[in-house]
């Protein structure tokens, strides 16, 4: 168990404990549910620099391998907000003669291979050889290694420097911080920005979003946090965008120190943060409380819709669903199954809970009386797509912010 800080070494004190928990994306097949690997899901902040962080690790080889279920283009709204994301850098930072960007962490390529169709040089770091491969089929190139400071440096001598390094849901699951800064140093050019985007600690206290707490978000990054890691590393933090991925994220800009103007955005963000007190024991403590809130309401509806004979399957099996499903104890007795569009995952079980995922085609045969929406953060996407399902008279319930059925 982590009692120092990653980034800083300072004193980590305790704010959440989700219990006994299995990696997020450990989908498994029934026949494999002897020796499940579990660890205890607790998160802890740094009291000197205010970064959010587990306090156990599961180590990354357990969590990125060729068996890695997520991809990232499984939504449309994934797809577009990627494809903008690469269309802005090709026109805002990657103007020069001969641009090159690396990203860590391009699963299936979905940002890359806009890029890759531009024409621009580019490298994925990805070490989920099965998700790389993806990429690789959509003309990416990739080099399947997890990116730190020794990769960096390979990188650098066979490429050269890189105008843009970039991350996604990716940067906050690196646990070896001090190694990546010195490999995004040694990588990028004089000019060149560090641009990531990660679920933010104040959408996830602001909308009671525990579920964002799983072995893979070894941090939970705040503006407060991420310019005191990127202070001390060298680096200013020139620019803090919230975008709304994954039920409200912030984009990070980082850059050599002098070379790019702060936006106001930074200034704001961090009074913000500091008005709230997003920092402080008192106002985790109280995110904890809302935490068991979520945890009793939701199980006592389960419970309830059980004893009147009705059927509630779940929708959508994200890492998320691995932390709700098992921090409150839902089992196949209270939500038989659920229904989930990637295909990696269907006929495997949630981790832990082991609710068995079905292709999304179950859902209506027949409807359930109730759906419980995992993946929260594409209602809209699914509610659209599933129309037909509260016309014949079904209702969705949502645990985020709080337990309600609509
Ligand atoms: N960027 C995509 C997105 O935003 O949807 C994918 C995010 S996915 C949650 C995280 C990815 O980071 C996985 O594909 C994983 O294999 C990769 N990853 C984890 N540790 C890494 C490391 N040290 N270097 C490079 N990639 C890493
Ligand atoms: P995410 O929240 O981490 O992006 O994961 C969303 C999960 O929900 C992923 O496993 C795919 C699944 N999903 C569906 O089953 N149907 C859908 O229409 C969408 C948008 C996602
Ligand atoms: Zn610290």
């Amino acid at each position: 168990m982590y009692r120092r800080c990653r980034v800083c070494e300072g004193e980590l004190r305790e704010f959440v404990d989700l219990g006994r928990q299995p990696t997020a994306n450990g989908f498994l097949r029934p026949e494999e549910t002897d020796g499940e690997y579990f660890f205890r899901l607790a998160a802890g902040i740094c009291t000197d620099c205010a970064m959010a962080q587990l306090l156990d690790e599961v180590p990354q080889e357990r969590r990125y391998h060729g068996g890695y279920r997520y991809h990232a283009s499984g939504s449309a709204g994934h797809r577009k907000h990627f494809e903008e994301n690469a269309l802005r850098l090709l026109e805002t930072e990657l103007t020069g003669p001969d641009p090159f960007i690396v990203e860590i962490g391009c699963n299936d390529g979905v940002m890359l291979s806009t890029i890759a169709r531009a024409g621009v040089r580019h490298l994925g770091v990805e070490p989920s050889t099965n998700v790389a491969e993806l990429a690789r089929a959509r003309g990416v190139d990739v080099l399947t290694e997890f990116f730190d400071e020794r990769t960096a440096a390979g990188i650098r001598s066979r490429h050269g420097a890189a105008d843009v390094v970039f991350g996604a849901n990716t940067i906050c699951h690196i646990a070896h911080v001090a190694s990546l800064l010195r490999g995004v140093d040694a990588l990028l050019a004089p000019g060149g920005v560090f641009v990531f985007e990660e679920p933010y600690l104040g959408t996830i206290t602001e909308r009671t979003a525990f579920d964002q707490i799983y072995d893979e978000h070894v941090f939970y990054f705040s503006v407060t946090s991420v310019r005191a890691m990127a202070e001390r590393h060298g680096f200013e933090l020139v620019d803090a965008e919230r975008i709304p991925l994954h039920g409200g994220e912030i984009r990070y800009t980082l850059a050599r120190p002098g070379a790019r103007v702060p936006s106001h955005a930074v200034r704001e963000l961090l009074a913000e943060e500091r008005e709230r007190g997003l920092s402080d024991l008192a106002a985790l403590g109280r995110f904890r409380d809302r935490v068991e809130r979520v945890r009793k309401d939701l199980v006592t509806l389960l419970r309830d819709l059980r004893a009147q004979g009705k059927r509630v399957v779940g929708y959508g099996a994200p890492g998320k669903s691995t932390t709700v499903t098992n921090y409150c104890g839902i089992g196949p007795d209270l939500v038989p199954f659920v229904c989930d569009s990637t295909p990696s995952k269907q006929g495997h079980l949630v981790p832990g809970s082991h609710l068995p995922v079905l292709p999304p085609e179950a859902f209506s045969d027949p409807y359930p009386d109730y759906a419980l929406l995992f993946a929260w953060n594409h209602a809209d996407e699914i509610m659209a797509k599933e129309r037909a399902f509260r016309q014949r008279g079904g209702r969705w319930i949502l645990y985020v912010p709080e337990v309600r059925i609509v």
